[in-house]
């Protein structure tokens, strides 16, 4: 039987604005396509005043959110405002209320997702979440449904296109780090305060998501070791390139034994990994597992219209299982996250050293990563005047040996600094 199903917006921005305007202009489209008839009944902003990139129809926008949830003609809440509060409460309450929600909110959702979903089971309603990583990518259905069934490993995720596109700039162009944040606020691909990007705290959130999917363990943010961009040098960018390696800013979500660690900070990826061309604001996510070898995901992370492409789906998906009237199981169960703190994890090293160039300097600091159980990789020493830049790649090692080593060159008089430390993607170990 065809009925019109009624949608609530929490939100009209960018994401909001083009949904509606999708769901108005490209109705006739969608209905023949998918047989739903859709009809925006209530919208839920800050102010009223302002533009919109549809057409507002009497009574359609409201200054109370409480109203779209509470709406009895609405049967599906999309929830595009962000921000904890109070989008998270809202978006209980429609739960509560039985009403399926979507969200593209990736800080709520690796903030409060056992909570929600955990409404969501209750009540049998779908709580989709395909925006909140990676925009238009799809990557949360694929790995919460397709590859449920697939024992992964890793997955190492170029999630944020702030960043992304500013360590290319840095890259294709030489440009410093400050030079390529203002070219990004300037084109609009960063925000005004940049912090959530440049600090890695929004890709920790997407991180943290990806992770508790694939491994069916919650992770929350705060399980997150979390380092930004903002000390990536672009001398660093330069002696990378000559040794065959792009600065990335990568989440990694990895089994561990039988635990798990999730950690974002920037990465010398060799040129030759599939993550190492995902150039500018696009972002991907390359996965792991003993069945499917790898996977790699890619395209537009952010923007209007990419990311209304997967609030959309989550709408028809949504929709369909409304009109089934089945009651809906959560797609992944998750236990609680055994976490293998960081120090434990091998990791690799590219570490810049600003050294007296005298004879013996190197093997004190052979010595000091030996005593530490960390073995060298390569080395490389450019002498500029009495003083010489000595850069060293390290084999693995626990990362607990490796800024056990580091911290050891404080007590070397001939090491006058340690300019940059920048953990190398190597494979699995
Ligand atoms: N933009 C992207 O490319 C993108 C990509 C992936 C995921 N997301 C996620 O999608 C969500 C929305 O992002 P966006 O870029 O569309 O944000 P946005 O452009 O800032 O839009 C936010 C909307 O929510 C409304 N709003 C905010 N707080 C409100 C409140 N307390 N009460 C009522 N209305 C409120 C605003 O009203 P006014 O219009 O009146 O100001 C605006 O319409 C966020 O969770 C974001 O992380 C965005």
């Amino acid at each position: 039987m065809e009925r019109t199903i009624g949608i609530g917006l929490l939100g009209a921005g960018t994401v909001g604005g083009t949904l509606v305007r999708r769901l108005v202009g490209e109705s006739e489209a969608i209905a023949s396509k998918t047989g739903l008839t859709f009809d925006v009944r209530k919208v839920g902003v800050r102010d009223l005043s302002r533009p919109r990139e549809f057409d507002v129809t009497e009574g359609m926008l409201t200054t109370e959110p409480t109203e779209v949830v509470d709406d009895p003609s609405v049967d599906i809440v999309v929830e595009v405002m962000g921000g904890l509060e109070p989008a998270g409460d809202l978006i209980l309450a429609a739960l509560e209320a039985g009403k399926p929600v979507i969200t593209a909110n990736k800080e709520l959702i690796a903030a409060r997702g056992p909570e929600l979903i955990a409404a969501a089971e209750r009540k049998g309603v779908p709580l989709l979440f395909e925006a909140a990583v990676g925009g238009g990518i799809p990557i949360i259905r694929p790995l919460s449904e397709t590859l449920a069934g697939e024992h992964l490993e890793r997955i190492l995720g170029i999630v944020n296109g702030t960043t992304n596109y500013i360590l290319s700039q840095m890259t294709e162009a030489g440009v410093t780090y400050e030079e390529a944040l203002a070219e990004a606020k300037a084109l609009g691909y960063a925000e005004p305060d940049p912090t959530a990007d440049v600090s890695g705290a929004d890709a920790a959130s997407k991180a943290a998501i990806l992770a508790s999917l694939a491994f069916g363990t919650w992770v929350g943010p705060s399980d997150v070791y979390t380092e930004g961009i903002e000390a990536v040098d672009a001398m660093d960018i330069a002696f990378g390139a000559d040794f065959g390696y792009v600065v990335k800013l990568i989440g990694t979500a990895e089994r561990i034994g039988s635990g798990v660690n999730v950690r974002v900070h920037p990465a010398m990826v060799p040129v030759e990994h599939p993550l190492a061309g995902i150039r500018g604001a696009t972002n991907a996510v390359f996965i792991e597992g003993p069945s499917i070898d790898s996977l790699l995901f890619s395209g537009p992370g952010a923007g209007g219209e990419p990311t209304a492409t997967a609030v959309l789906g989550d709408v028809i998906d949504a929709a369909r299982e409304t009109l089934a009237g089945a009651q809906v199981a959560p797609r992944i169960r998750f236990s609680a996250a055994d976490v293998v703190p960081f120090e434990q994890v091998p990791t690799r090293w590219y570490v810049r050293l600003l050294v007296d160039d005298k004879p013996g300097v190197l093997a004190k600091i052979a010595g000091a990563f030996g005593e530490a159980g960390v073995s060298i990789r390569s080395v490389w020493q450019e002498g500029v005047d009495s003083e010489a830049a000595l850069i060293i790649v390290t084999h693995h090692a626990a990362e607990a040996s490796q800024r056990r080593a580091v911290e050891a060159f404080e007590s070397i008089p001939d090491v006058i600094e340690v300019a940059s430390v920048i953990r190398v993607l190597g494979d699995r170990v």
